[in-house]
């Protein structure tokens, strides 16, 4: 027996294309395993969005390459080897296989490769790629990731993934309805469809208006969720398939970047400030009760302290619910580099602490006002304190039950007892019995 432990960081697709290696890898007869001590097979699964990421697996694969036993074979996956291919063979002297997203069906040969001694990288793209006929392998769970478009077209001139992932292709509306209707069979009842820009999908017939009423046609699903969309791509036709297919749950991430145009102009995203918040609005007037959360970058190059100052009033404006806040980090090979008047990492620091501090505030007080409130909720894991169960409800509120684990998968009328300021505690309503 053969076991293959693999690491993974980063984005959901990652999580989806850990799902995907496991598969290719259970052919050859590797099985996995939760720990790295003793496989024959170890593998990071990486990130290369921010420096940062890159510096933690760095530090892993210290870590890891003293676990590898002898024979043992050591691999970096993902974004990060794409990125850095052979570089990372010369840098990194106990790993033996450098594989990039679209090299994961060539896993079994780089592997025979790295056992007879040989250090190879493959960060080939194939542009064709779906990884179709390689179903992932998934813990039986009521939630699951389906990827439904792979690559990125866009050019943020902030991101690597253009470079990491290749240009954008998108899987037959078809495929995806298939592995979904597995997926039920499997008792999964909620999916998230990935994508980097998911709702620019299209399979050369259908578009994501399409996906979404296609895939919440599905029986048995009963929520339906996306991430990350473009807020360009809302088509109204978009809009519509979301307020008309009722598994489509109330909640989405809209990543804005910055509420400066001055800045949205440099980053080379498709709107402006007003643009955007045009968005925000049609769909909170379209879908009742919708919250949202975003991504934003604060000290890009030539960001002034007040265009920084429009980023805070656009959370304000916006009314996000939850956002992911991040310091620009230099991706070597995207077009930012060249931006004149990159910000000192004090001035960077300073104004991600203040844009923190703004974001918890409005959740704080947004989440207070939700206290009382009643939510479907989804039951999904253990929570880690005090043999709680955490669940979410269909906006993308957490809130811990006091529920037997039997009730994992389940869904229950949550009441919201009290908050963190970003989580809930809450407890099962019965349903009071009809009078008949
Ligand atoms: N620096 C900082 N944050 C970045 N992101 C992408 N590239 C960078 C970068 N170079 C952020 C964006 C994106 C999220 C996944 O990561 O906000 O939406």
């Amino acid at each position: 027996m053969k076991r293959v432990y693999i690491e993974t960081y980063g984005c959901q697709m990652n999580v989806a294309d850990t799902e995907i290696m496991l598969s290719v890898l259970q052919r050859e007869g590797f099985v996995p395993t939760e720990t790295p001590d003793g496989a024959e097979l170890l593998l990071v699964n990486t990130c290369a969005v921010r420096d940062n990421a890159e510096q933690r697996v760095i530090g892993r694969l210290g870590e890891l390459q003293r676990c590898k036993p002898a024979g043992g074979v050591l691999g970096v996956v993902g974004c990060m080897a794409q990125r850095l291919g052979p570089i990372l063979l010369e840098r990194v002297p106990r790993v033996d296989i450098v594989a990039g997203p679209d090299a994961y069906r060539n896993l079994p040969a780089l592997v025979a490769a790295a056992s007879a001694g040989q250090r190879t990288s493959d960060t080939q793209f194939r542009t064709w790629e779906h990884y179709e006929d390689v179903p992932p392998v998934r813990e039986t769970a009521a939630s699951a990731f389906v990827t439904v478009q792979r690559g990125c077209d866009y050019k943020c001139t902030f991101c690597i993934v253009p470079y990491t992932r290749g240009p954008e292709r998108s899987r037959k509306l078809e495929d995806v309805v298939r592995e979904v209707a597995g997926l039920v069979e499997q008792g999964t009842s909620e999916v998230t469809l990935l994508g980097q820009t998911v709702n620019s999908y299209s399979d050369g017939e259908h578009d994501f208006a399409d996906l979404l009423r296609a895939v919440g046609a599905v029986d048995g699903i009963r929520r339906l969720r996306f991430t990350s969309p473009y807020p360009t791509d809302f088509t109204g036709r978009v809009i519509e398939a979301m307020a008309t297919v009722p598994a489509v749950c109330e909640h989405v991430h809209l990543p804005v970047q910055s509420g400066s145009n001055a800045v949205l102009r440099r980053m080379l995203r498709r709107y402006t400030r007003e643009q955007y918040l045009e968005v925000v609005t049609q769909l909170r007037s379209t879908i009742p009760g919708i919250t949202f959360s975003t991504d934003i970058i604060v000290g890009f190059p030539g960001e002034t302290e007040e265009q920084f100052e429009e980023t805070l009033s656009l959370v304000a404006q916006a009314d996000f619910d939850d956002a992911y806040t991040f310091k620009y980090s230099v991706r070597e090979g995207t077009p930012a580099v060249r931006i004149p008047n990159h910000i000192a990492d004090e001035v960077a620091g300073d104004r991600l602490e203040r844009l923190i501090a703004a974001v918890r505030n409005q959740a704080r007080r947004k989440n207070m006002g939700r206290v009382g409130t009643i939510h479907e909720v989804l039951v999904e894991r253990p929570a880690r304190r005090g043999g709680l169960l955490l669940g979410r409800t269909r906006t993308n509120l957490l809130a811990l039950v006091d529920l037997p684990p039997e009730a994992i998968g389940e869904y229950h009328q949550v009441q919201l007892t009290g908050t963190t300021g970003s989580t809930f505690t809450g407890t099962v309503t019965r349903p009071s019995l009809a009078v008949l």
